[in-house]
């Protein structure tokens, strides 16, 4: 069924953000999910996050070829399992002089402004220390403000050419702590995870036992 996170929720900018957020390392598995996520953003996000008008079929070929072994995927979930938000950690290799990542995002509409693209930027950086990336890309419109802010309080010098800019993040080394805190960080997002399926199996128990109830009216 298809979700209301695809409106843009009037009240998100003055909402305070969640304090904790769980973020999910993503899986082959996952390729529904993240195909209805995509599909579900409008034209114009689409051409923030891939610098293009980007169709339904360059979507499903986008997700067809994601490579989880080689890059890295983040989702966030609601309760009812949508993937509201996910970020895509390319790598790039030794395309940048060191080893460089690339970094994309999107959060739909309504999840907007509560902190969602900032905590997956922070987890992508996290992850991208501890894989010995020592440069992080980000290229975006010039006029994606949320994006640019991002990069900017992280550090990243942007350079922008017309309509596009890149933003290029230097990394500092993994140390114990980050190590530590990406461990800690998927565990508390399994647990999450599987809190989350466990209440919507219950949920999905009493929809039958209520809908059996109501066949007998
Ligand atoms: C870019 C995007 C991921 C940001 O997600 P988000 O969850 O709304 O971002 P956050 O809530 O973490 O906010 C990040 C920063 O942008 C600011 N911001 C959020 N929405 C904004 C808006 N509409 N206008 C100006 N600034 C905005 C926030 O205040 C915050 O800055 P601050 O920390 O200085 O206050 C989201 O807008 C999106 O999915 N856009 C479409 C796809 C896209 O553009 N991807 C990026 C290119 S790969």
């Amino acid at each position: 069924m298809a979700s209301d996170d695809t409106r843009p929720d009037p009240g998100a900018a003055t909402r305070r953000p969640p304090s904790w957020i769980p973020i999910r390392s993503l899986a082959p598995r996952h390729r529904p999910r993240i195909l209805a996520h995509l599909l579900a953003l409008p034209d114009a996000d689409r051409y923030l996050r891939f610098g293009q008008a980007t169709g339904d079929s360059q979507i499903a070929r986008y997700v067809d070829l994601l490579d989880f072994d080689r890059d890295e995927v983040f989702g966030i979930f609601n309760r009812r399992l949508e993937l509201v938000a996910m970020a895509h950690l390319a790598d790039l290799g030794g395309a940048h002089g060191g080893h460089a990542a690339e970094f994309g995002v999107s959060v739909l509409p309504r999840q907007r402004g509560r902190g969602l693209g900032q905590r997956l930027f922070d987890r992508a950086v996290l992850h991208a220390r501890n894989r010995h990336v020592d440069t992080l890309i980000i290229h975006a419109l010039s006029e994606n403000t949320p994006m640019l802010r991002i990069a900017h309080a992280a550090g990243a010098s942007v350079h922008r050419a017309g309509p596009d800019a890149e933003a290029v993040l230097k990394l500092t080394p993994e140390t114990l702590g980050t190590h530590l805190e990406a461990l800690l960080e998927s565990q508390a997002a399994e647990i999450d995870y599987g809190w989350k399926r466990q209440v919507r199996r219950v949920e999905d128990l009493l929809a039958v036992v209520g809908d059996s109830r109501d066949d007998r009216v």
